[in-house]
């Protein structure tokens, strides 16, 4: 029952006529407890929130189904606006977007000159800018760009997904840039073609990506919500002498806030993906995908009206 709801809100995420619809309606149904807010004010204030209780943030405007030139430069913009409030409201707080919402499906030219645009914004004032991994549809193209980027950029670093079967190869590919990868299990729907179908391979794979890029050396976002993947994580790099300062905890914003506390208590950082806009329908229902249980808050928003 579990996998078919998984399915069926995996199946939802991608349609066209409801995300329509969310964007005309605003945020409901309960998803304004995994969005901060329709806007960039919102955004600020989750921002300078977590920052007070010790936590970092990155920040997203959401952005799906981008098919038309203006809109992808309208998102760039909005990345642009983000980064400058950013520095503007002194808030400690990094970026990250989708290619997708960029124009990669536009085309290559116009998805790496918002990337440029983008990333000079953020050199400007010091910041840095995560490429969020799409589905596997996507990821050549978004290898493809982040190579020609990080020619120029060094304050740019991509996502490997756990559940594909390349990433173990994707990761040792990425080191001989330096590469600072967040690591994540896989949000999308993949054929067993390309991923593996079974959550506890998906979670030895998981781990595996773990050790391999801290023993590279280079940085990593280990963003998950999983218990035993974070005790595993405490004790590898305790036992191997890994520098608390060379990776951080990441979770999602309203997932798990009582483990986001703890962790800052026990003195490891902690970064929250803090989404924000009216595109709030494809996250929301990989949301839901991942946890059905979660079902309840959009029962309860229903019925709050
Ligand atoms: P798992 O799904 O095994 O869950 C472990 C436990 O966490 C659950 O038992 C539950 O307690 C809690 N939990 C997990 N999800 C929950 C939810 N939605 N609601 C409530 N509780 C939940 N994916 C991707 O493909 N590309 C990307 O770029 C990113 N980026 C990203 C950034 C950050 C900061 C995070 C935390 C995650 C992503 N992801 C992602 C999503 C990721 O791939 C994965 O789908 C989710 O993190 C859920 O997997 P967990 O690792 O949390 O484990």
């Amino acid at each position: 029952m579990e996998q078919l709801l998984k399915n069926f809100f995996l199946f939802m995420a991608k349609n066209k006529f409801f995300n329509r619809m969310a964007k005309k309606y605003g945020l409901r149904f309960g998803a304004g407890r995994f969005v901060a807010g329709e806007t960039l004010e919102a955004a600020l204030r989750s921002i300078k929130e977590l920052n007070a209780e010790g936590m970092l943030v990155t920040v997203d405007h959401l952005g799906e189904f981008v098919y038309n030139e203006e809109e992808a430069n309208h998102m760039a913009q909005h990345c642009v606006d983000a980064l400058e409030a950013m520095d503007r409201e002194k808030v400690n707080s990094n970026l990250s977007l989708k290619m997708t919402s960029m124009g990669l499906d536009i085309s290559r030219e116009l998805c790496l000159t918002n990337m440029r645009r983008i990333l000079e914004t953020a050199k400007k004032y010091n910041n840095f800018v995560r490429i969020d991994m799409e589905d596997y549809a996507h990821i050549e193209q978004t290898f493809d760009i982040y190579n020609e980027l990080r020619k120029d950029y060094d304050n740019v670093g991509l996502v490997i997904q756990a559940y594909l079967y390349r990433s173990e190869e994707d990761i040792d590919r990425l080191a001989e840039m330096n590469t600072n990868l967040r690591l994540v299990k896989g949000a999308y729907r993949e054929s067993p073609k390309v991923a593996f179908p079974e959550k506890k391979d998906v979670d030895e794979n998981y781990k595996k990506n773990i050790e391999q890029q801290l023993k590279h050396g280079h940085y990593a976002g280990i963003a998950t919500h999983d218990e035993f993947i974070i005790e595993h994580v405490k004790e590898f790099v305790k036992r191997e002498q890994i520098a608390l300062d060379q990776f951080e905890f990441q979770m999602l914003y309203g997932i798990r806030t009582d483990l986001q506390k703890k962790l800052v208590e026990e003195g490891y950082r902690m970064r929250i993906y803090v989404p924000y806009g009216n595109d709030w329908y494809g996250y929301f229902m990989r949301r839901l995908a991942e946890r059905p249980a979660n079902v309840g808050f959009v029962i309860k928003g229903i019925f709050k009206g």
